[in-house]
């Protein structure tokens, strides 16, 4: 594969984005009256219009061949079929399976996953049906009411953006709580609120070592023995695990029967399809949990099949690719118009820069090109009054994901259509901006002093132009979302592609998960090492000095 910048491709798209670079998008729109069709894909229940884009068919015919060139198709096909494309670990890359409701055969070394996908799902909707049946009991007898799921980064972002999302389909008298952060805040409030004797702890860690966790989980156990005065052997009333390390949650005191297996070849934040996504089914049902599922199924269907002009995520991908290495657009915006979705950002920044926010390719070489943008956001309209400002007016050009649904889970219609007409309004202005004869009509018409005038047009200028995809979905199903999730998973594997990067690995957290526990040692005997660089070092002392232990 060639390095991205020898490709023909790449030289070709330098040279096109010439040809763009003074063309308006409104332009754009004039120049080609069939832009709208061939911008705009229906699938299933979504709607994305990818037209208010600094794209035209020749930049996408180019980031076509791109793809090609960096041997997209037969990527995606290798990770279907299990090969190891998480080329640092020797892993395969199979979130695929996880939903891989039609049960094909899908092998790594040799094996067929799919029997252990498969018996891991039957037990988590045996769990989930004793949870809501009242057949699992607290060991004193009372019915399980709430949940505290604890687990970090992959291990929660997922789950707790999906129940989020999907409360309006909850189980009645369930209730799901999540603590992630190490900050005793987090845990505390959680806890102050729950009766031990009907709480059950899952605790969510692939790996089974993380720091965090484990405290929150030693924190979470010690709360149960201390409020209930039950002994150890009541703790597998009240405790479940996920992970895929037997031995550690084992001795956390959590037994086999309580666990729930997954694999290292699921990536942890691919991974709320596995029994991470226990909590899901325990707070929406399995049946909507198999939803969610199913609506990932779909699209993996389409990304797998579809030719890459009419696949969605091929499309986000390049599109990502294209504002990123030629137009220097290094950020993106993801605005939901939809407070079910308020979560979704902080899903996306872990599950597009944990991904791709890597510097060395495949060969080993430190690349000369970006990767991943950063990704950033919050709910609409809440956002038109904060950062807004700089995305019309500012020095940054941003491009933003819109998403917004059609049918909103409340009857209050005026609100929804004010909503939705935000949304709408905002890709409008974005694109077409307000030039200066525009704004000079518009104080024209206010009494204000001329000199007034004068001073305050420069200000009241915006120069559009500014890109936005728009998708629309009919509702927040648990189907829905479930595609939703997937198209944003495929289209980290597809940067990463083109990349020439591994979008599977996160290196990059280990330093200073290190170095954490160098530091801790240092407080807790309070004695710092010569090597420690000064500044580490005052603060430190700072921190023992003024703390009240
Ligand atoms: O933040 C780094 C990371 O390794 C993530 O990739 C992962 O999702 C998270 O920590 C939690 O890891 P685990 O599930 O092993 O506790």
């Amino acid at each position: 594969m060639a390095k991205l910048t020898e490709t023909l491709a790449y030289a070709k798209l330098k040279e096109h984005k010439k040809s763009l670079d003074n063309v308006r998008i409104s332009k754009l729109f004039e120049l080609d009256p069939k832009r709208i069709d061939d911008f705009t894909f229906e699938f299933n229940d979504f709607l994305f219009d990818f037209s208010k884009n600094l794209i035209n068919r020749q930049t996408l015919n180019l980031l076509i061949e791109l793809a090609e060139e960096q041997k997209l198709p037969e990527k995606i096909e290798q990770m279907f079929n299990g090969e190891k494309l998480n080329f640092t670990e020797h892993r395969a890359v199979l979130h695929i399976a996880l939903r891989n409701i039609e049960n094909r055969t899908i092998k790594v070394d040799g094996w067929d996953v799919m029997p252990k996908v498969n018996s891991v799902l039957l037990k988590m909707r045996n769990f989930t049906e004793m949870i809501h049946n009242g057949f699992w009991r607290g060991f004193r007898g009372d019915r399980i009411t709430d949940i505290v799921h604890i687990g970090i980064g992959g291990s929660d972002l997922g789950p707790r953006l999906v129940c989020d999302a999907l409360e309006p389909y909850r189980k009645p008298n369930i209730n799901v709580h999540f603590v992630s952060n190490v900050d005793g805040r987090d845990i505390q409030k959680v806890l102050n609120n729950l009766n031990p004797f009907r709480t059950l702890f899952i605790i969510a860690s692939k790996s089974f070592t993380t720091q965090e966790t484990l405290i929150n989980a030693n924190t979470a156990k010690e709360w149960f023995l201390r409020n209930t005065n039950a002994s150890e052997k009541d703790i597998s009333k009240h405790f479940v695990a996920i992970s895929t390390n037997e031995e550690a949650c084992r001795k956390f005191g959590i037994p086999p029967e309580n666990m729930f297996h997954f694999w290292n070849w699921v990536g942890g934040r691919f991974s709320l399809w596995s029994a991470i996504g226990l909590v899901i089914a325990l707070y929406i049902g399995f049946e909507n949990f198999e939803s969610l599922l199913e609506g990932a199924f779909l699209v993996d269907k389409h990304f797998r099949n579809t030719p890459l002009h009419q696949n969605i995520p091929v499309l986000m991908g390049l599109l990502s690719v294209w504002y990123n290495n030629f137009w220097n657009f290094n950020s993106q915006a993801i605005i939901p118009y939809d407070l079910n979705l308020r979560l979704l950002p902080d899903y996306l920044q872990q599950l597009i820069m944990e991904s791709n926010g890597k510097r060395i390719d495949k060969e080993g070489n430190v690349v000369n090109y970006p990767t991943s943008p950063i990704i950033w956001g919050k709910v609409g309209t809440d956002c038109q009054h904060s950062f807004f400002q700089l995305l019309h007016q500012g020095t940054q050009i941003v491009p933003i994901d819109f998403l917004a649904p059609v049918e909103p889970f409340h009857s209050l219609d005026n609100h929804h259509n004010v909503l939705i007409s935000n949304l709408i309004a905002q890709s409008e202005a974005l694109m077409q901006g307000k030039s200066k004869e525009e704004a000079e009509i518009e104080l024209d018409s206010t009494n204000l002093d001329p000199l007034d005038k004068i001073e305050l047009l420069p200000h009241k200028v915006f120069p559009g132009n500014r890109p936005s995809t728009t998708i629309f979905y009919r509702r927040l199903s648990p189907k829905t979302l479930g595609s939703l999730l997937a198209f944003y998973e495929h289209r980290v594997f597809v940067e990463g592609i083109i990349w020439n990067i591994n979008s599977f690995d996160q290196w990059g957290v280990e330093l200073g998960k290190q170095l954490a526990k160098k530091v801790l040692q240092y407080i807790e005997s309070k004695k710092i090492d010569d090597t420690v660089n000064p500044s580490t070092r005052k603060l430190i002392e700072y921190y023992l000095k003024n703390r009240k232990m």
